[in-house]
């Protein structure tokens, strides 16, 4: 019988290949920076029996129409925004996930970039850089403590804990806000449960967590802006349509926010021409949050582990529901 055929949208390396080569026939594009182009996505999606994609690619209706033989899509993110579940629900296509394996990693960028924003780290480096350092001087480049302060962290889930035993650490007072209730993270973390608006009023640093849907899309608006204190840092590591960011840009360019680190945009890649990149009091990254060597491995075996386990008719480890 012949293997499988697993299309992967993106060029990875042969080792991360090689110890499911033997049970799978591959095909993947060939190209490490530029995503796979649409036309030849859905001509590969039309004969294959599992898809390893990325959140590049816009998994939808289309592509579910196309793909007479899949069984699985397998997506290396924890977020799955770029893919239409009920689509590939109604099409019997199992979807899959990437949680757990990049919790610690992104939460350390997370605290990374609240810190980098809060002590002006990347100004200070350019600072050097940019032959500007002439004398030490009380004020220079100063910026604000992050021991001591309240955290606000909207989307209690696994990274939002991870980022919340961090703080711990620094000694800051935990505000959350979730869907639901955390007990857990009550009990363990001392995090307290808070509305919205109430976070917003009384964090110092407001983190953005939450995966978008329908409910959280541009849910930080200029309300939420307004609510914020003059002196709150904005830290969104989940995705750029949970922002607005024209009003997110006001806000900052007013100074009714002291400063903001981004590392997820509404329409990514930004170039340099990309407004907000104008304010020296924003820190922004290329959605690197779970970009470490060995997390980015770890994502991509839990990607080929659960192509496995559903073309060998088991259950999938970890399905989105
Ligand atoms: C995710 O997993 O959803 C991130 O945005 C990429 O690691």
């Amino acid at each position: 019988m012949m293997n499988p055929v697993i299309y992967v949208t993106r060029k990875i390396p042969e080792e991360v290949l090689q110890p499911y080569q033997n049970m799978f026939n591959f095909r993947m594009w060939d190209k490490e920076d530029v995503p796979v182009p649409r036309d030849v996505l859905l001509k590969e999606a039309a004969t294959a029996d599992g898809v390893l994609c990325l959140l590049t690619e816009n998994i939808d209706r289309e592509f579910f129409d196309y793909a007479k033989n899949l069984k699985i899509v397998a997506n290396m993110a924890v977020g799955f925004d770029n893919i239409d579940v009920e689509a590939a629900r109604e099409h019997g296509v199992v979807v899959t996930n990437t949680p757990d394996v990049l919790t610690e990693t992104t939460a350390d960028l997370t605290f990374a970039l609240l810190m980098a924003t809060a002590r002006r780290i990347v100004e200070a480096a350019d600072y050097i850089r940019e032959d500007k350092w002439q004398y030490w001087a009380p004020y220079l480049l100063a910026g604000s403590d992050v021991h001591g302060k309240t955290i606000g962290i909207v989307g209690m889930g696994r990274i939002g804990e991870a980022v919340a035993r961090r703080a711990r650490g620094f000694g800051m007072s935990i505000l959350y806000h979730n869907r639901s209730r955390q007990e857990k993270a009550e009990q363990e973390l001392g995090a307290v449960y808070s509305d919205f608006t109430d976070l917003l009023q009384k964090a110092d640093f407001v983190v953005s967590l939450v995966p978008l849907t329908e409910q959280t899309a541009k849910m930080f608006d200029r309300d939420a802006f307004n609510n914020m204190k003059s002196s709150a840092i904005f830290i969104n590591v989940s995705r750029g349509g949970t922002v607005d960011e024209e009003a997110l840009y006001d806000a900052l360019a007013a100074n009714e926010i002291q400063a903001a680190g981004l590392d997820v945009f509404a329409n990514e890649p930004i170039s340099s021409e990309h407004q907000l990149l104008e304010l020296d009091n924003v820190v922004c990254l290329p959605h690197i949050g779970s970009a470490s060597e060995a997390t980015r491995t770890k994502m991509l075996e839990l990607c080929l582990d659960n192509l496995k386990a559903v073309l060998n008719g088991e259950e999938a480890i970890t399905p989105v529901k």
